[in-house]
């Protein structure tokens, strides 16, 4: 091996030891440096005459692009270690699960007053809202309920400093005050009609929300859901409360032989006034009589009180417990369950 070849071979081993681009850099500057081997040698070629600093110059260039040549390659190398130890350091575990947000949904009893509103606007029900916070007035002297009247007693509920006759001064213990409250709004929106002694439009309504009462045991919460029903026309009778809301039941437990029954009770605010119960054909629950709304047909004390004359005007009124429903539709059994925020509970219904 010739002295030229010894010094590339020698340089090569040299840069394949260096670890580091500074190692290479300084493994570079023993032979390529300013004074390098190399360099040296070129130097060297200004004493030689003209012919031999010819072809010996050539032969040096040979050496010298052969070691920038294994230089070159040693670099890449490094370069290429290195974005190898990167990217093994950063690497992403693509089969790893994905992290999602998470798919929230409608709590148990809002799918239930979605139902019930579905069903009743199928039946050419409107919605209504009305506030939760209320005055004496509408949640009970309108409803035909007067002050010290023994009914009040069952309907305790969480009141507010000052308050008049009309102003808002309780939690409204039920949605009966949405039946006023709608009624009159809708006297007049047609007050045009009724005063020309023209026929009004029917008032046909649902009014679902949240009602209180001093009340926590398994099955009452202090907040509760209530959906108030209303129809009122000039010809709307207690057959009419037993068709709707029998076919109401049916199509909201899915079953044509559920029995309802209409138990014969006291409201102020109707007359005659009924509870109504229902009854599985099968099922858990099947052979027992389960209460699910108070009804009847509203008062002519309560129809003056919205505006109309209880000389023409007449039908009928409910008000169910959509949280009672919701757990007789799931078997639920404890009423506290839907209000007590788990989600690992709530979640069951999606
Ligand atoms: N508001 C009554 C209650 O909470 C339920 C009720 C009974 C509503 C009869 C009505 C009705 O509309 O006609 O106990």
């Amino acid at each position: 091996m010739n002295e030229l070849d010894a010094l590339v071979e020698s340089a090569a081993q040299g840069f394949a030891q260096a670890t580091t681009p500074a190692d290479l850099e300084n493994a570079k500057a023993l032979y390529l440096g300013k004074s390098g081997r190399i360099t040296e040698l070129m130097k060297g070629l200004a004493a030689l005459p003209v012919e031999e600093k010819k072809t010996r110059g050539a032969v040096i260039n040979q050496a010298k692009q052969a070691i920038e040549a294994a230089l070159n390659a040693r670099r890449q190398a490094l370069a290429d270690a290195e974005l190898e130890a990167q990217l093994k350091a950063e690497a992403l575990d693509v089969s790893l699960p994905g992290r999602s947000l998470g798919q929230g949904g409608l709590h148990p009893v809002s799918l239930t007053l979605e139902r019930i509103e579905g069903i009743f606007g199928s039946m050419g029900f409107d919605v209504a809202q009305g506030p939760e916070i209320e005055s004496d007035w509408f949640n009970f002297t309108a409803l035909n309920t007067p002050e010290d009247h023994p009914a009040r007693s069952m309907h305790d509920t969480f009141y507010v400093e000052g308050g008049t006759q009309t102003a808002p001064n309780l939690l409204r213990t039920h949605t009966s005050p949405m039946q006023i409250r709608h009624a009159v709004q809708h006297v007049q929106r047609y007050k045009a009609l009724l005063d020309a002694g023209e026929p009004m439009p029917e008032i046909r309504v649902i009014a679902p929300g949240r009602t209180y009462r001093v009340d926590s045991d398994a099955t009452h919460s202090p907040m509760f859901h209530q959906c108030e029903g209303l129809w009122i026309g000039t010809n709307v009778s207690f057959k009419d409360l037993k068709v709707v809301f029998t076919d109401f039941c049916r199509t909201f437990f899915e079953s044509d032989d559920l029995v309802l029954r209409f138990r014969p009770s006291f409201f102020p605010f109707t007359e005659p006034s009924a509870e109504i119960d229902i009854q599985f054909p099968s099922g858990p629950l099947a052979g027992r009589w389960l209460e699910v709304a108070g009804s009847g047909q509203v008062h002519p004390n309560v129809v003056r009180n919205m505006g109309l004359d209880p000389e023409k005007y007449i039908g009928f009124a409910f008000g169910m417990g959509p949280d009672r429903l919701t757990m007789l539709r799931y078997g639920v059994n404890d009423l506290r369950l839907f209000f007590d925020g788990d989600v690992r509970f709530l979640s069951q219904f999606q």
